[in-house]
């Protein structure tokens, strides 16, 4: 049998020892009491003076000592970390399932500090320059609809790649946002998600993006035609789509063929992830709704991070220490999931971005050499914006048998400074990771309670917190358009760092094709076209209920 790639270090057995030997059961209270400087030891700041970068990575509050931190760093050095992320910046084919090299990185290289040699580099900043002209020409109001307005509302169709990253930035930086120009994503099939978006529509100033990567989607091509279908009961005359629908591919082909001319479209390529594309002309809709100099600056941001990524060494890392943090509880405490909890309003999508961004790179059964990988990969991602997630799932985080670690993220400074909300919700940012870490004793308990405490022995056992449970805190100054760029560009290299480590392509999805092959066939057995039959009885009975039914 094959040599499994990630367990075959030396230290992944190493790591094993010290989960069993110390690990399990470290404890955070005595930790940091054994420690004073266990916070300087553990935290480590990231910036960009030109960009107004400041951020700041803690990491004390982990269940981590000094050993167990190196043989960590020894894993990531030994999996050939450095290595991998070369051979990614050097644009090497490592998705090696599509025979594709990785370079969202090449995207925010504008000055080409990367060297990066690759068909279609040079036409990174020359589309760029195109989406800049068309996006201040529609903002300043010289692009007109058909019937000479100009636009106020922009539907971005799109699905996964083509919509996530969009709708989370243009939420993120809405404080940046031209607020007459009202932005919309469409990306479910589901008609009410169109239909919902069209009422609110004018087909005389509504500007339609179909962004899709493959231009192949079902959903964002059924969509895209629905739309056209609407605007054209209104415009009539086929000539007027041309102001009215752009496109975002790499499919010139297909995008012609939809009916959209060539210079309406905004190109990309193959070596652009789906997940990794709102950098790219995907970002359309992010430049018309904050504007272009906005988006040059995300990208500015994610390239500050990109340079710390290939540079920094392993200890210093910002994005390795998260991903090695990551693979601590991942593979050896069993943890399942991680949380993401950004303590900002603006971040509210931050959380179903990385589901994505996460779960679709490093959801992965089979390592590099075709062998089933044999640890565990990708941890289930979830999250919610602070305080609301603590008024709903914190309970289970605190007291529940599960060990979930947890980024904890929040701005020094808010755009929106009323009373006393920013200093309230950040007490909660800092007081969330305390609670976790140092919990409540029984006899904290016992004290606090008093005399009742003696006549409810329940009640005590049930009010104490276990503590000595993990998490990151990631504070930075303020949520501007670089700063965004560096967090997002941060959680994409520890995700590839991740998959480097377990040795999977992060980077291609075969596993969301199966379910769409099947739909295929199903089909016209829901539209009434084939006979219900050829399938399992459980699939057979769903379908004879929605067809009696329907
Ligand atoms: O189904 C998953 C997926 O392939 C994603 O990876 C991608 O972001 C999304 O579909 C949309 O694909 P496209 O941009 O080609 O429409």
């Amino acid at each position: 049998m094959a040599q499994n790639l990630a367990t075959s270090q030396p230290s992944w057995k190493k790591l094993q020892q010290l989960y069993e030997s110390k690990g399990k059961s470290l404890n955070l209270r005595q930790a940091f009491q054994a420690d004073p400087a266990r916070f300087t030891k553990y935290s480590r700041q990231f910036g960009d003076a030109g960009l107004d970068i400041s951020l700041l990575l803690d990491f004390s509050k982990n269940l981590i000592d000094d050993d167990i931190f190196a043989e960590l760093l020894s894993l990531a050095k030994q999996a050939d970390v450095e290595g991998q992320r070369d051979a990614m910046y050097a644009g090497k084919r490592i998705n090696t399932s599509e025979d594709r090299s990785v370079l969202h990185v090449a995207l925010r290289d504008l000055r080409g500090e990367f060297n990066i040699n690759e068909e279609g580099i040079n036409e990174v900043v020359p589309e760029l320059k195109h989406m800049q002209q068309f996006s201040e020409a529609v903002r300043s109001g010289a692009w007109k609809g058909y019937t000479g307005k100009p636009i106020n509302a922009i539907v971005n169709i799109g699905i996964g790649g083509s919509d996530l990253g969009p709708v989370m930035v243009t939420e993120a930086l809405k404080a940046y946002a031209k607020r007459d120009l009202r932005p919309y994503f469409v990306s479910n099939i589901d008609g009410t998600h169109m239909a919902e978006t069209l009422r609110e529509c004018d087909p005389e100033t509504t500007l339609f993006i179909v962004a899709s990567k493959t231009f192949t989607t079902q959903e964002t091509m059924t969509n895209a035609t629905t739309a056209r279908d609407w605007f054209l009961q209104s415009a009539k005359d086929e000539a007027h789509v041309a102001k009215h629908f752009v496109a975002l591919s790499t499919n010139t082909e297909a995008v012609t063929t939809f009916g959209i001319a060539k210079e309406n479209m905004f190109r990309f390529w193959n070596w652009v992830g789906g997940r990794y594309s709102l950098w790219s002309a995907i970002g359309l809709s992010i430049c018309l709704i904050i504007g272009y100099d906005n988006f040059e600056q995300l990208l500015e941001g994610a390239h500050a991070m990109d340079k710390h990524y290939k540079t920094a060494p392993l200890d210093q890392n910002v994005p390795v220490l998260l991903a090695l943090l990551g693979v601590w509880y991942n593979d050896f405490f069993g943890a399942q999931t991680q949380a993401l909890l950004p303590y900002d309003q603006y971040l509210h999508k931050f959380a179903d971005y990385f589901q994505q961004g996460d779960m679709e790179s490093n959801g992965k059964f089979i390592a590099k050499n075709g062998e089933p990988v044999g640890v565990e990969t990708g941890p289930v991602i979830f999250g919610q914006s602070g305080t609301n997630g603590q008024h709903a799932f914190y309970q289970l985080i605190h007291q529940g048998t599960k060990i979930i670690p947890c980024d904890f993220i929040a701005p020094a400074q808010s755009h929106n400074p009323l009373g006393e909300h920013h200093a309230i919700l950040l007490s909660n940012f800092v007081a969330q990771p305390e609670a976790l870490a140092f919990g409540k004793t029984e006899d904290e308990v016992r004290a606090e309670l008093g005399a009742a405490a003696s006549s409810n022995d329940f009640l005590v056992k049930s009010k104490v917190f276990p503590g000595s449970r993990p998490s990151n805190s990631i504070m930075v100054k303020k949520i501007t358009p670089a700063t965004l760029g560096a967090l997002i560009a941060m959680y994409e290299h520890k995700i590839a760092t991740q998959g480097f480590i377990w040795h999977i392509n992060s980077f291609d999805q075969m596993g969301v094709e199966l379910g769409k092959v099947l739909a295929k066939k199903v089909l016209p057995i829901l539209l009434g076209k084939e006979k219900n039959d050829g399938h399992d009885a459980s699939t057979t009975g769903i379908m004879d209920f929605y067809l009696s039914n329907k």
